[in-house]
């Protein structure tokens, strides 16, 4: 298994590409499922989470084909990806590759919408929660399908199509938010979604919708109004950049100080995260090129946060932030409101020499003046990054394990980092 070492101790400085949002691409390719026509997607990261998607759509009978790279193409640059669903040779989503990626449930809606029947594994749980899928049963049950439970699979039937509905969701739910969208889609008549997400992947997923043509009023708003339509058609969408990418390397440049450019960063999908940097004393000019972040000198302040649902800080900064945290001049509370499992990376950082005290859905940060490299792993994406984030300034050598975390959701983590001077490599097993 792949290990990334790191030696801390080098500021950084240059330029980071961001990335195309991982968690808009996923939605967006299981959209593909809602046209017989060609839905060509730009802007694709390469990421192993897109490789699986990839693999569960084929199952479905979805054609997938790459744009080859042109000569002299920036390597960092996102792919194109066409994705044909012609004919859905099979509605059932099987465990061993649901079980993989929770995303992948989400074929529930446009299966159910288009083919009038679905059969997707549960998710199960995973390492940052229970996770349930209440949200997604209510909703597609709302839409009149009928729902049944089987040897942990949910099994949807509506042989008639959906019909349009008024569903409000209980808690705000980013995956749910998507799937009924997406199924509303081609349901029968006008569907109301009330207290729907607003994280900016599921407006890039409803911009899409769009294009593809579906009828949706409401975008970027928590009342999403979808009026279904017979059928979709292809479209060509390019992935918005990825905040959460991008709020990962400005807290790694502000933990390491320097100056780096977040080419193609939006400010716009990350203000909470990056006022609260601002906060802790880190310099962040938001420029047509991307997001600027710089610290140079001054020392880090701690500061309080608590994730919320967008706009508010973003629990997949949470673990990254935390890390910066452990090296603030003073004593910050970082809450967990979204998931009531997401501090596994408490432990690893306490490895690291992190002075961090566990209080119910809080975390009691006190900064440290100096970490120490060690060998860690970690059980989530944005659990390892933060551990990666740690060792840039930990002293001696820190060994991130299970590197295939970070393969889920971060593109050449390791080069984008070396390449702004951090000594970063990964070591093949
Ligand atoms: C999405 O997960 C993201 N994943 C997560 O990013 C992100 O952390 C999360 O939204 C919150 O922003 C993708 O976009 C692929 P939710 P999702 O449904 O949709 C509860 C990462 O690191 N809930 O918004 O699965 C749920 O248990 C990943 O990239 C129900 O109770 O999250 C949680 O407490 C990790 N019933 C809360 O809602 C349901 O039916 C929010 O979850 C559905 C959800």
């Amino acid at each position: 298994m792949d290990r990334i070492r790191i030696v801390g101790g080098n500021r950084l400085n240059g330029t980071i590409p961001i990335s195309g949002a991982k968690n808009a691409t996923l939605p967006l390719m299981i959209a593909s499922l809602l046209t017989e026509e060609t839905l060509t997607l730009e802007n694709v990261p390469r990421l192993r989470d897109v490789a699986q998607l990839v693999h569960i759509l084929g199952n479905h009978g979805v054609d997938y084909a790459v744009k080859g790279k042109r000569y002299g193409q920036d390597p960092l640059a996102g792919q194109t990806i066409h994705l044909t669903a012609g004919a859905i040779v099979d509605t059932v989503a099987p465990y061993d590759l649901v079980s993989k990626m929770r995303a992948s449930f989400w074929v529930i809606g446009p299966l159910v919408a288009r083919m009038g029947e679905a059969r997707v594994s549960l998710p199960g749980g995973c390492a940052i929660g229970t996770r349930p899928v209440d949200l997604f049963i209510e909703g597609l049950e709302a839409m009149g399908a009928d729902i049944s439970l089987d040897q942990g699979y949910v099994i949807a039937k509506a042989p008639d199509g959906l019909k349009g509905a008024e569903y409000t969701f209980p808690k705000i739910s980013v995956g749910a938010t998507h799937t009924l969208l997406m199924a509303a889609c081609l349901a029968d008549g006008t569907t109301v979604l009330n207290n729907a997400a607003r994280e900016p992947e599921v407006g890039d997923l409803a911009n899409c919708l769009i294009k593809m043509g579906a009828d949706i009023s409401g975008v970027g708003t928590s009342t999403l109004v979808i009026k279904g339509k017979e059928s979709l058609h292809g479209a060509t969408h390019s992935v918005l950049p990825d905040r959460i990418e991008a709020g990962t390397y400005a807290m790694a440049v502000a933990m390491t100080g320097g100056e780096v450019m977040l080419k193609n960063g939006r400010a716009d999908l990350l203000q909470s995260a990056l006022d609260t940097l601002r906060d802790a004393g880190v310099t962040i000019t938001e420029t047509n090129e991307g997001i600027s972040v710089a610290r140079n000198g001054t020392a880090l302040k701690p500061v309080d946060i608590e994730t919320e649902p967008f706009p508010g800080f973003p629990t997949d900064l949470q673990a990254q932030f935390m890390a910066l945290m452990t090296k603030a001049d003073g004593v910050s509370r970082i809450t967990e409101t979204i998931f009531e499992n997401r501090f596994m990376h408490v432990q690893e950082l306490a490895r690291l020499g992190a002075d961090i005290q566990l209080d119910g859905q809080s975390a009691i940060v006190t900064g440290v003046d100096e970490l120490k490299g060690a060998p860690v792993m970690a059980t989530d994406l944005r659990a390892s990054v933060s551990l990666v984030i740690a060792g840039l300034v930990a002293d001696g050598e820190t060994i991130v394990n299970r590197v295939y975390h970070l393969d889920r959701g971060f593109e050449r983590l390791e080069e984008k980092l070396s390449r702004c001077g951090a000594t970063i490599e990964r070591i093949s097993a």
